[in-house]
């Protein structure tokens, strides 16, 4: 089996053979230090634009435009394009769960024709160029025909991870007042049927919503008695085939995706078009070194922004091929992530450290018989990846053979910003890397001075802000500033403050997590705000506080103390568990709740959610003198020792 990595001394590096097909090598660092000329010579080469730009970047903070004056359209840099060459090449590969169905596969002819197609079934229903449309689908091929239909005619796609509730879809509809709702009756998990359309009928009752369009997943057909729910395919049938693409400027937004910050209401990160498509082309291509006959598996469901990146739009923006698997990582056995990479030769596979810890637990007697010899690069992404998941990553998947790309970003920032490259190394353990060409971040103290040695600082980027980084946060100019820009500017600089901090060692960079109140269970970006106010709309509930607590296998989980308006009537945890299945989904489900009598306060009030903190981690409490009540914490401890004594808890991680 080939070895694309070497060891020298405690790190690998890029062996000869990786560096002999390795895309870019490290002169491209060099080649980016003028990211206007960088970013324009890839735009130029990689993309299709009907009209060039005027300027290549404009800055005003905290708003900056790349390719400005530009026009091009998305669907047809991903599909028209690639027509000629490459049309009956394998664009999408689906695997279903159910072992007995047949897995799907498109060519990039296929695919094309789908979205003509469903584009003009969006025009049949009145959507035109800057409409909103609200995507909640499970991970099927119809997600990326609705996706890239929307991007054909200029209409935003607004994408709802199909695990989020009903109330979290429809708060998400109303944000943006979408017209049209692109669903599925349900999906397949763990062999079960999921029923996804019950949470969409629920959702769409009493919003901008005209029609919803039903994808028949688990049935044939669809049958509605309702002139507003219609069957895709019936659609689908319904209209012709040749749709024009319309031409957008490359600042129009492309899509919205909603993420959750430090207060209740998730976020509406707007992302632009021509920005985003160069960056979610280069950074796919040269991350994944993605050649001629490769398939890209990207667990990531398209609910997250690495599902839209790299599940979908970066692998077609270089006319590659891309896998996509509907169901759960152990079903119907703990190997069938590894059949299907065997089966499907993947050569680059990219996931979450959470799904590394989750099979690491399981063991790995049964991965002795998947060779896995497609492999040539692991991707991770989404939380750090500690040392122990690193190795076991890099020794039982890559069989110490593969790279792993370890790749820091945000739904900010469209695409990945800190990683090494294949071709460049090199693969440190828990180590992100460099900034990616022709990107810039610092590890700067409070005051913005930049920090030296290896002390934890707060992670910036610099100007020119990468193309693909957010271009607002839908119709809340205030939240986008507050958020990314204006402790900086206090500071007379100009940096995006990314919420994570970081520090340097050997020259690479080490993110740390975040510096908000925004905690990564399993990946999953929480809000503790969000949570919070979930956790406060239930009936008995007075008050509740929520921190995080480290966890084995999903990197932290939420814990909440609760206090209640009455006496507890039982079972409160498994109640209020439900709650937030219902008000946010079940990615945000509390692991424990504590029903306590009163929350640490400060004397104007404020909850010390690190004195809750300091007890879950058995630390000794610090600051109490500064509390009105400082004898709860007393109380708390017992509780939480009650717990952690009957086993029932994981400590530090
Ligand atoms: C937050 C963003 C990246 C797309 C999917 C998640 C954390 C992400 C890493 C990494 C350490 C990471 C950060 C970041 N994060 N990747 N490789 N190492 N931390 O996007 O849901 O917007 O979350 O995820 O804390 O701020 P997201």
């Amino acid at each position: 089996m080939v070895k694309y990595v070497v060891k020298k001394g405690d790190r690998y590096w890029p062996s000869k053979a990786m560096k002999d097909i390795a895309l870019v090598d490290k002169k491209i660092y060099k080649e980016s230090q003028d990211p206007r000329k960088f970013w324009a010579k890839l735009a130029r080469r990689g993309l299709v634009w009907n009209k060039k730009w005027d300027k290549v970047y404009e800055e005003k903070l905290p708003y900056f435009k790349w390719f400005k004056g530009g026009e091009l359209n998305f669907s047809y840099n991903c599909l028209d394009r690639n027509l000629f060459k490459k049309g009956n090449k394998t664009a999408l590969i689906f695997v279903p769960e159910p072992i007995d169905e047949k897995p799907i596969k498109w060519t990039y002819h296929e695919l094309y024709q789908k979205v003509c197609k469903f584009s003009n079934v969006l025009r049949k229903h009145g959507i035109v160029k800057g409409d909103i449309v609200s995507i909640y689908l499970p991970l099927i091929p119809e997600a990326l025909v609705a996706m890239l239909a929307c991007t054909r005619i200029g209409a935003i796609h607004s994408v709802v991870f199909s695990a989020f509730s009903s109330d979290a879809l429809k708060s998400r509809i109303q944000d943006g007042k979408a017209k049209l709702l692109i669903t599925a009756d349900g999906y397949y998990r763990r062999g079960e049927k999921v029923d996804l359309l019950k949470k969409a009928k629920k959702a769409v009752y009493r919003t901008s919503v005209k029609k919803v369009i039903v994808v028949p997943r688990l049935r044939k057909s669809f049958r509605s008695l309702s002139f507003k729910f219609k069957d895709f395919n019936k659609e689908m049938d319904s209209v012709g085939l040749m749709s024009e693409p319309v031409s957008m400027k490359s600042e129009d937004p492309l899509f919205i995706l909603y993420t959750s910050g430090t207060t209740g209401k998730p976020k509406g990160v707007v992302h632009d078009t021509g920005g985003y498509a160069v960056y979610a082309k280069y950074t796919c291509l040269w991350n994944f070194n993605l050649l001629e006959n490769d398939v890209l598996w990207c667990t990531a469901d398209i609910g997250w922004i690495t599902g839209h990146t790299y599940a979908f739009y970066g692998p077609l923006l270089n006319g590659s091929t891309t896998l996509i698997y509907e169901g759960s990582p152990d079903f119907p056995k703990i190997d069938r992530w590894w059949k299907i990479i065997e089966k499907h030769n993947v050569s680059a596979f990219y996931t979450a450290p959470t799904a590394i810890r989750m099979f690491m637990k399981a063991g790995d007697k049964y991965l002795k018989k998947h060779r896995m010899k497609s492999l040539k690069v692991l991707g991770s992404v989404g939380e750090p990846i500690d040392k122990d998941a690193w190795n076991w990553y890099f020794k039982k998947i890559g069989k110490g053979r593969c790279p792993i790309i370890d790749t820091w970003w945000q739904t900010e920032t469209g695409g990945t910003l800190i990683n090494v490259l294949p071709g460049v190394g090199p693969f440190v353990p828990t180590v992100a890397g460099k900034s990616f060409p022709g990107t810039k971040h610092l590890v700067v103290d409070d005051k913005g001075k930049i920090k030296k040695g290896k002390d934890i600082g707060f992670l910036v980027q610099e100007g020119p802000f990468a193309p693909g980084m957010l271009h607002g946060v839908y119709n809340d100019h205030k939240k986008y500033l507050d958020t990314y820009w204006r402790y900086w500017k206090k500071h007379k600089k100009k940096y995006y403050d990314s919420s994570d901090g970081a520090f340097i060692t050997n020259g690479l960079i080490r993110i740390t997590g975040r510096t908000d109140d925004v905690m990564k269970v399993a990946g999953h970006r929480i809000s503790t705000a969000e949570l919070e106010d979930a956790i406060n709309e239930y009936k008995t509930v007075n008050e509740c506080a929520v921190v995080p607590i480290a966890d084995k296998i999903k990197g932290e989980v939420p814990v909440a103390f609760v206090v209640l308006k009455g006496r507890d009537i039982g079972n409160l945890e498994g109640r209020l568990k439900k709650h937030v299945d219902n008000k946010i989904g079940p990615t945000a489900r509390p692991s424990f709740v504590y029903v306590v009598k009163d929350l640490p306060k400060t004397r104007s009030g404020k909850i010390m959610r690190r004195i809750l903190k300091n007890v879950l981690n058995n630390e000794e409490p610090k600051g109490l003198m500064t509390l009105v009540n400082p004898d709860c914490v007393g109380e708390i401890t017992e509780l939480v020792k009650g717990k952690v004594n009957k086993g029932k808890m994981v400590r530090k991680r």
